[in-house]
Parts: structure tokens; sequence; C-alpha cells
């Protein structure tokens, strides 16, 4: 048990004690804390370096040392012939407000997350330590802003093998999440002349608010059953346009073949930029899967990815394939945006794409998820029989489609009431309006609580 010793005086509580470090160094530290917030008060003289060195029970000299340590910061200042004080301009830091969390709820259909407690941690434990051990000193310096040439090879080997991408390193651009990689392509289009951006509606608010700031003109164009309506993005005069087409978000209707080609068209005789967002691509269940748009039109698509959802979020690894063209002026953006993103997580990463962890992890998850998935529309036709489930056959989440006349945020409201959170799709629409639906998440929950949750949401009008 670490002794402590602890100074009574009254304004000041310091807690040093053994295995924490140089005693001088835990002074200073502790001082330093007290100062920061308030508990000695700008312009109050400290107590003598003698004083304090009998009360903590350590030598002068290790006070001398602290004090010298806070007088050259700025936190202290003596005169000769008085007592050392808190220097003048030091004030405490404001009381940050709490943030206001979401109430916390039993059940959260949050859309978009994987299992995150299903994240390899040995593996890429293991992963991580090879990098360590082979990683050349250079590699510790600032490296090429595009990323890793590691991660950006072997990703333009498995998006060519899983997704049908056609890419070079030399046009990848590794970013910090696609949130990052939107904000990125956005800032190239804009350089190169682009000032009206379409998106399907509905789509991620977050999205709309990232090429906003790149000082883009957003415009919506609605999706129906087929996906996003090519026919529109003539009339809004959109220069490039960004689309979920492997199961759009957050409906989950998969971009049909006609669309696809009329997509392409429309990008190639008016020299317009498709952004593709694969997000949640490698999640299929019971479709056959449908190719990455960029494969067919490389030239014209900029293809977008993300670790998010095939591992964690908190990766923050998203990339981009860039037509060759807009290769220079894309990583040149994300060189002036941070000088390049984190090289040991890309290291690990593609470590895990090399040596077959992530095929191994993503084989594991797709069993998962389809069961909760199938857990999901048992539930919804036991309990809420009048709602119909859409764009269930791939991805993290579905749409469940509520009768005529309800509202879908009241409908969420009063969930919350019940502890279960559910996302309404009207809060993704932008300007046009739809049917009322219920996006639902279901990768984050396991089957049994999946079912209680619909339980309690039958409760409701279910
Ligand atoms: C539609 C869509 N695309 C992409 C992402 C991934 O974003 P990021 O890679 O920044 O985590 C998300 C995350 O929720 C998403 O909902």
């Amino acid at each position: 048990v670490a002794e402590k010793r602890t100074s009574r005086q009254p304004e000041i509580l310091l807690e040093i004690g053994p295995g924490r470090g140089p005693l001088h160094v835990q002074i200073e530290r502790a001082l330093r804390d007290a100062l920061r917030d308030g508990r000695i008060a700008s312009g109050a003289a400290v107590p003598s370096t003698r004083v304090m060195a009998r009360q903590l029970g350590v030598s002068r000299g290790v006070l001398v040392e602290a004090y010298e340590q806070l007088i050259a910061e700025g936190y202290l200042v003596t005169r000769p012939g008085s007592r050392t004080r808190v220097a003048d301009g030091v004030r405490p830091l404001p009381r940050q407000a709490p943030v206001a969390a979401f109430p916390s709820v039993r059940f959260d259909f949050r859309p978009g997350l994987p299992d995150v407690t299903h994240f390899p941690r040995d593996a890429w434990s293991r992963a991580s330590r090879r990098v360590l051990r082979e990683l050349a000193a250079a590699q510790l310096s600032y490296g090429d802003a595009r990323g890793a040439f590691e991660l950006r090879a072997a990703l333009v080997e498995y998006l060519g093998r899983a997704r049908g991408v056609l890419g070079v390193p030399e046009a990848v651009v590794i970013c910090t999440g696609f949130a990052q990689a939107l904000g990125v392509i956005a800032r190239a289009l804009y350089r190169r002349g682009v000032r009206r951006f379409a998106v399907e509606d509905p789509g991620h608010p977050d999205q709309r608010r990232i090429l906003a700031g790149a000082g883009l003109a957003v415009v919506g164009v609605p999706v129906d059953d087929q996906g996003l309506r090519v026919d529109r993005l003539e009339r809004v005069a959109a220069q490039a346009v960004l689309v979920t087409p492997a199961h759009q978000f957050p409906s989950g209707i998969v971009l049909s073949a006609e669309r696809r080609r009329d997509l392409l068209a429309w990008a190639a005789s008016h020299a317009a930029i498709v952004v593709e967002d694969d997000y949640d691509a490698e999640y299929r269940y019971d479709r056959k899967p449908v190719g990455a748009l960029q494969g067919l039109a490389p030239e014209r698509v900029v293809y977008a990815g993300s670790a998010s959802k095939l591992l964690a979020p908190a990766l923050r690894l998203g990339w981009l394939v860039v037509p060759p063209a807009w290769a220079e002026v894309t990583a040149q953006i994300k060189k002036d945006a941070d000088l390049g993103s984190s090289t040991l997580e890309q290291l690990v990463y593609a470590d895990f794409l090399q040596t077959g962890e992530l095929d191994r992890h993503l084989r594991r998850m797709r069993t998962i998820y389809r069961s909760r998935r199938d857990a999901l529309l048992r539930a919804l036709t036991r309990h809420c029989p009048r709602w119909t489930p859409s764009g269930v056959a791939a991805g993290l989440h579905l749409v469940a489609g509520l009768p005529a006349g309800r509202d879908d945020a009241e409908l969420a409201r009063a969930a919350l009431g019940r502890s279960v959170r559910v996302y309404p799709i009207s809060d993704y629409r932008f300007k046009t309006r739809g049917p009322a639906g219920l996006v639902l998440g279901y990768a984050g929950l396991t089957e049994r609580e999946i079912s209680e949750a619909v339980a309690r949401l039958a409760g409701i009008g279910g």
C-alpha cells in the first residue's frame, strides 16, 4: 500500500507517494493541479519550502527544485525578501458543463455500429507486436501523406478481390475514417471547380454538413425503391454526387442495375464525379454480391471505404481510391490537413489484410449479424406485424416501415420511455417527405436483447 504523505495546510492538499515517479515531479504536478483548479488563488502566498518539506516529510531540496520549476513555467513568482506567491495571471480552468449525453437506455438500435465487443483483440495485438518488431526507424518519422505504402498496396489487392475495385497504390489516400475522407475529396473537388454536390435524400446529415463545410452547395436527390433517382441529377445541376450503391444509407435499398448504368452514363456525359461510399458492403446475407461501381468507371468514380464497420470506429481508418487524375490534388489536401494518418495503425491494418485476419473476422461476424438480423425479423413479425421491414439483405441495419398515419419521431420518443432507442427515418430526410419508418441497427444487440426490445416496442403500438 502506497504511503500517502499529506500536507495539512488548509488550502493545499498534496498527495505524493512511492512508485509514482521522482518526488519533485510529483510535487510539481500536484501543485500545478492545485493552481489550475483554483484551490490556491491567484496572488496567494504558498507555504515556504521549509514548511512544505516538513509537512510532506521530504527534504527541502526536493521542494526547492519543484518551486523553481513552477517559477520557470510562470505559475509562481518570487521576489527577494518576500514569500513565493501564485502568479497573477493564473486562473482556474472554467468548469466544463457536462456534455448533454443521451440518457442511457437498456436497448439501443443505433445504426452504423459493429459489435465492438467482438473486436479481435488478440489478433490485433499480435499484429501490432509484429509491426513494431519489424518497423524500420524511418517509418517512425513523417511518411507519405497518402498513407503507408504497405496499406495502400494491401488495400488495392483486397478491394480488387473483394469489391472489384480497380486502383493503384499511388491513387489511394488513407484518411481518419470516411468522415475525413469525404471532407478531403470535397475540398479537392472544390479546388477543381465543383460547386454543386448532390446527396441521397434520405442520407446522413453529418455528411451534408461535411460537404457544406468544404464550401459546396449541397442538393438532395430522392431515393426510391431502385435507389437514387438518377434522372433528377440533371435537374439539380449537380457536378458530383455521393452515393451508397451497395446498401443505401439509411433505406438499405440496393441501387438497381439500370440505375447503376444511368448513373455512370450521367457522370460520363457531364464530366461529373461519383463518390461511392461503400460503408458496409462486406456484410451481405442472402443476396449475390454487388461489386463496387468504381470498377466499372475508375476514371469517374471515387471509391471510399472505412474500417469502422469492419472492425471498429475507434481505429479512425478510412480510404479513398481516386481516379489517377485526382491523386495529386487529393493527396495535397490530406497533407495540408494533418501530414498523414497514424502510420502504426495503418501498418497493423495492412498486416490484418495480408495475413487474412480481416477475412477471418468478417466470416465470423457475418454469421453473428445474420442471426441477429433474423432474430429482429422474427421479433418484428411476432410483436409488430403491421410494420414492414426493408433493406434487410445486407448491412448492419434495416428499416421498419410504419403503418400510414404513424409518426416515427413520436414513436421513437415513446420508445425511450421503455428504455429502447430507435431512430426515426425522418431524422435523415433532407428536403423530401417520405413514409414513416424506424432505422434499426441490430449489430450491437444480442438475439435475446433484440427480442425483448421489440416486445417492448409492441407495447407502444407495434
Ligand atoms: C453512411 C456511412 N458511411 C460511412 C460511415 C463511416 O464513417 P467513419 O469511417 O468516419 O467512421 C458511416 C458511419 O456511421 C456511415 O453511416
